[in-house]
C-alpha cells in the first residue's frame, strides 16, 4: 500500500471507511478498484455536490465545494482510468488541461501510459488550444464531435488530436463509448458536467457514481449534477462504499 493510496499516511488527507466495513484507515486505490477483466467500457463519474444538491457555487466553479480529501479522490481515480471523459462546458470553465502524472500514483499506471488521455465532447471545438497541442504523444487528446462541427475546426485540431466524429448534430452517448473501447480504453471517469452527465444517465449508460457530498449548503439557484435537457429518467443504484474524511462524505454507488 502506498502512501498516495492510503490517502492518509504522510501529509495527505486521513480518510476512514464507514461501508463496506469499518476502517480506521481506508486505502483509496481498494476502494475505488475498478472491476477486474472488463470485457466493455465501465463508465465511472465523479462529481461533487453540496449537502442540498448543488454541482457548483457562486464562483461558478466546483472550487466553493472541493476540499482537500475531494483533491485526493479525483486524483486517485485520475491515476486509475484510461481515459478521463468531460463535456467541453467544464474544460472551458475548469480550465482543463491534459492530465499531468502525479507522484502520489505510486504504481496505479503500472504497465499502463504514465497518463491517461483526455476525451472531450463538444460541437463547438471551442476550447483551450493547449488542450491539444500540449497533450503527450502516448495520451493524444480525443475530441468527439458532430458532423456539424465547423470543418475548419476539426481540421485544426486533427492536426494534434484524434477527431471523431459521433453524430450528427449531436454526439451520441453509445458512440462515446465505442468509440473510446475501439481504443482499448475500457477504465473511463467522466468528471461531468451536469449536462453531459445527464445524457450518458438518460441512455442508461452510467456504471459508477462516485459522489462527493461537500457539507455546505449552495441555495436554490445552484443545478444538480445532472442538468439540462436530456429525458427524465430514474434508475436505482447500490450503495458500494462510503469514506468520510474532514466532513465530506465520498459515496460509491454502482448501478442497482
Ligand atoms: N459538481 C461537479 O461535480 C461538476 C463537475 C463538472 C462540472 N461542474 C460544473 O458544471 C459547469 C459546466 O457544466 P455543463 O453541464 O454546462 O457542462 P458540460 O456538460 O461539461 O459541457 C456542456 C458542453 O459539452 C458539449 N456537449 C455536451 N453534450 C454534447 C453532445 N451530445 N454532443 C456534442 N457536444 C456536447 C457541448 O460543448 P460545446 O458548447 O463546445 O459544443 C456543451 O455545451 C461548470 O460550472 C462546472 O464547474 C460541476
Amino acid at each position: 500500500m502506498s502512501s498516495a493510496t492510503t490517502g492518509s499516511a504522510g501529509q495527505g488527507p486521513h480518510f476512514r471507511a464507514l461501508l463496506p466495513q469499518p476502517q480506521a484507515e481506508a486505502d483509496l486505490a481498494a476502494a475505488y478498484a475498478y472491476p477486474e477483466n472488463l470485457t466493455r467500457p465501465w463508465l465511472r463519474a465523479n462529481m461533487v455536490a453540496s449537502a442540498d444538491g448543488g454541482a457548483w457555487g457562486p464562483s461558478g466553479r466546483t472550487r466553493d465545494l472541493s476540499s482537500p480529501p475531494d483533491r485526493a479522490v479525483m486524483g486517485v481515480l485520475r491515476g486509475q482510468a484510461d481515459v478521463v471523459l468531460a463535456g467541453a462546458g467544464t474544460a472551458r470553465i475548469e480550465g482543463y488541461r491534459p492530465v499531468r502524472p502525479r507522484e502520489v500514483w505510486g504504481d496505479l499506471r503500472e504497465g499502463r501510459p504514465a497518463t491517461p488521455p483526455l476525451a472531450v465532447v463538444t460541437r463547438t471545438l471551442d476550447v483551450h488550444p493547449d488542450l491539444f497541442e500540449a497533450a503527450p504523444p502516448h495520451a493524444r487528446t480525443i475530441v468527439l464531435t458532430t458532423e456539424s462541427a465547423p470543418a475548419e475546426r476539426r481540421k485544426e485540431a486533427a492536426r494534434c488530436a484524434d477527431v471523431v466524429v459521433a453524430g450528427e448534430e449531436s454526439v451520441r452517448p453509445e458512440a462515446v463509448l465505442e468509440a473510446l473501447a475501439e481504443r482499448g480504453l475500457y477504465r473511463v471517469l467522466t468528471e461531468g458536467g451536469p449536462h453531459l452527465l445527464a445524457e450518458f444517465t438518460a441512455a442508461g449508460l452510467l456504471d459508477e457514481l462516485c459522489l462527493t457530498l461537500s457539507p455546505r449548503l449552495l441555495g436554490p439557484e445552484a443545478t444538480r449534477i445532472v442538468a439540462g435537457a436530456a429525458p427524465s429518467h430514474t434508475h436505482d443504484l447500490r450503495m458500494e462504499g462510503l469514506l468520510e474524511s474532514e466532513g465530506s462524505l465520498f459515496i460509491r454507488y454502482v448501478r442497482g
